[in-house]
């Protein structure tokens, strides 16, 4: 049947990928899920190289699906006869509830010819006995209620789908409906679990090795669009709207059809399946971008297993027909990686960051940690990733301290939508210091009691490299900068943001060394200060927060000292060497207290040698 974004002209080319990973096998089979079956094209086509799950938030694809993939089982030995022949050999009509709502024979509306509106329902009503009096087993249900749906589609009165009606009768309406069998490959299947929910609701429980992911990428609902197979499939006579004679469609809503939702979704689906390969359709007009798919699918996967695959479509499709413009779909690849190395980046470009260090940070962290201290937290890359029970997080900066805490306790979509609102209200653009100015200044202008994070946020991205700047009175003066918030950002935003509810966290903002009362023996001490030889913006005392001088270092250095006493165990991120500078105390000092000094790689292109010093082993 003709379906929107149906995979069957490119089931080729998803079979080639499988191929070529070496996943497409005769013995032990791998599981696929096929999270957004549809049609069950691509199911269908792969039910002998894999076991199946196969999920639609629609009923009746979910049915469709099924009978097309267990037809071979299908012997009705217990009904007696071919219902096929059966159904195409009498003329029995049924006044049901497609007669009543759907056919001109009681209603307005013209989805069917009164004859075979009466054909249908009798189809219906037929094959619910038969299953209510045992006569049919499920898939046989299945088998004959997709060839149901199969066979309307050659005399309904529409244009494709099933959303409306077509004002005029369409020749091929007033044929006679034959009770076709639905198109299906004659070929075994091994195993088939079926769901019908939201994919998003289910994807952790699915146990799986392929994850096939084919998403809606428009704002098109399909359950506005196939309202009426949903119904026939349900056969629940359902209260329908006046003109299309639609079901209510609110459960039927798919929020992969609304833009940053999809974005949200998609995210959360990659982290939480249990599939160890990722295969995904989605088409270039979408709302996600090649760029955002690309960032997500390498921070849940292994980069140097990436793949994009331009689909083309010209040579399925009447190329003329489309006005001779190129129609293309991507397909996605990519092998999941461990949980263990999945890292997330703070969406904050914090001067002094340690996004790129974590791997090598968190190899030296002890295995068990009940309570992480992030006690110069910044942007929070770094305890972010940390798995212990509780994180603490502290910055003198509260402004900082705010911006990371608003990434935790706001719906991120909503923050999205605030962003998008902001940065359309300023005409915000990258160099464009006019709509900048203004909203920085509108920014300043409040109370720092009522200064919104998000609105710094905001503010932030399309400053000078998107840094947090504050004069001595507190003002943020960052100049206009040649960023903006591009999808790699959104990116960034978006699982941090998932990470961060998920974690429990404590903020604070406050002179380390007042924590020391509420550290405990079981807490491990994560110390990330600014550097005495580098240059952060927040590095300068004239710029609204303390700076870092050598007393500051010196009672950092007597802070960790008194932690060591305490038998805390503590990691002290530092800079050893510094554009040729030796930063000698500290060498002194490490070698004296006895704590091991782990230098780390370098970032290519800068001179520095950074160093994690540790009490332990
Ligand atoms: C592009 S189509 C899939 C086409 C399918 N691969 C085929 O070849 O027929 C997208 C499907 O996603 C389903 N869908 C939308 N939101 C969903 C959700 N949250 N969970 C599961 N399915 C959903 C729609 O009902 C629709 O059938």
């Amino acid at each position: 049947m003709r379906f929107i974004g149906n995979k069957e002209p490119i089931i080729g080319e998803i079979k080639s990928v499988l191929n070529q990973k070496g996943l497409l096998r005769d013995k032990n089979k791998l599981k696929l899920f096929d999270a957004f079956c549809g049609t069950g094209a691509v199911s269908n086509s792969l039910k002998d190289h894999f076991d199946l799950v196969v999920n639609d938030l629609l009923n009746w694809c979910v049915v469709y699906t099924k009978g097309r993939i267990v037809v071979n089982d299908c012997t009705f030995k217990k009904l007696g006869f071919d219902p096929f022949h059966f159904f195409n050999s009498n003329n029995l009509t049924k006044k049901g509830f497609f007669y009543k709502n759907y056919s001109p024979g009681s209603s307005k509306r013209k989805y069917f010819s009164p004859e075979n509106a009466g054909r249908i329902d009798y189809f219906r009503n037929t094959i619910e006995g038969w299953k209510q009096d045992g006569k049919i087993n499920d898939n046989e249900y299945s088998y004959l209620l997709s060839s149901l749906i199969e066979s309307i589609s050659f005399v309904s009165n529409t244009a494709g789908v099933y959303g409306a009606f077509l004002k005029h009768w369409d020749p091929r309406a007033s044929k006679p409906i034959i009770f076709k069998r639905v198109e299906t490959k004659n070929s075994k299947y091994s195993n088939l679990e079926y769901h019908n929910e939201k994919v998003e609701d289910i994807i952790e429980a699915v146990n799986c090795d392929i994850l096939y992911l084919d998403p809606p990428y428009t704002q098109n609902q399909y359950g506005t669009q196939y309202h009426l197979l949903e119904t026939l499939v349900l056969n629940d006579n359902p209260s329908v709207s006046q003109i299309t004679g639609s079901r209510p469609t609110t459960p039927m809503r798919s929020d992969w059809s609304k833009m940053y939702k999809a974005h949200i979704l998609f995210d959360k689906v990659l982290s939480k399946t249990r599939a160890k390969y990722i295969l995904f359709s989605y088409s270039p007009d979408g709302f996600m971008s090649k760029s955002f798919i690309e960032a997500i699918l390498k921070r849940y996967g292994k980069p140097e297993t990436y793949e994009c695959k331009k689909i083309s479509y010209n040579k399925y499709t009447n190329f003329k027909s489309r006005g001779g413009k190129e129609h293309f779909e991507y397909l996605f690849f990519v092998e999941k990686k461990d949980s263990s190395n999945i890292y997330y980046e703070s969406p904050l470009n914090y001067i002094g960051s340690k996004a790129r260090l974590v791997p090598e940070i968190n190899k030296h962290l002890p295995k068990r940690i009940t309570t992480f201290i992030d006690i110069f937290g910044g942007g929070f890359n770094v305890g972010i990733n940390s798995n212990a029970k509780h994180v603490i997080y502290n910055d003198i900066n509260y402004f900082v301290k705010d911006l990371v805490e608003s990434f935790k306790i706001n719906d991120t979509y909503q923050y999205i939508l605030y962003l998008k609102k902001i940065i359309k209200r300023y005409n915000l653009k990258k160099a464009d210091a006019e709509g900048y100015l203004k909203v920085r200044n509108y920014y300043n202008s409040l109370p720092i009691e009522k200064r919104n994070p998000k609105l710094l946020y905001t503010v932030i991205l399309y400053g000078f490299n998107q840094q947090i700047r504050f004069n001595g009175d507190h003002d943020f003066n960052n100049p206009v900068g040649m960023r903006w918030f591009n999808d790699k950002v959104l990116e960034k935003k978006i699982s941090f943001s998932k990470k961060i509810k998920e974690k429990n966290i404590t903020f604070k903002s406050i002179e380390y060394s007042d924590l020391i009362g509420e550290i405990g023996k079981d807490a491990f001490v994560y110390m990330d200060p600014p550097y005495r030889h580098t240059n952060g913006s927040y590095n300068d005392g004239k710029r609204g927060f303390n700076g870092w001088g050598l007393d500051d270092e010196r009672k950092l250095f007597e802070f960790a000292d008194l932690l060591n006493k305490k038998s805390i165990n503590f990691m002290l991120s530092y800079v050893a060497e510094h554009r040729g500078k030796v930063n000698s105390e500290l060498k002194n000092w490490v070698t004296s207290s006895n704590y091991s000094l782990i230098s780390i790689e370098s970032i290519p292109g800068v001179r520095r040698k950074e160093v994690l010093i540790l009490n332990y082993d």
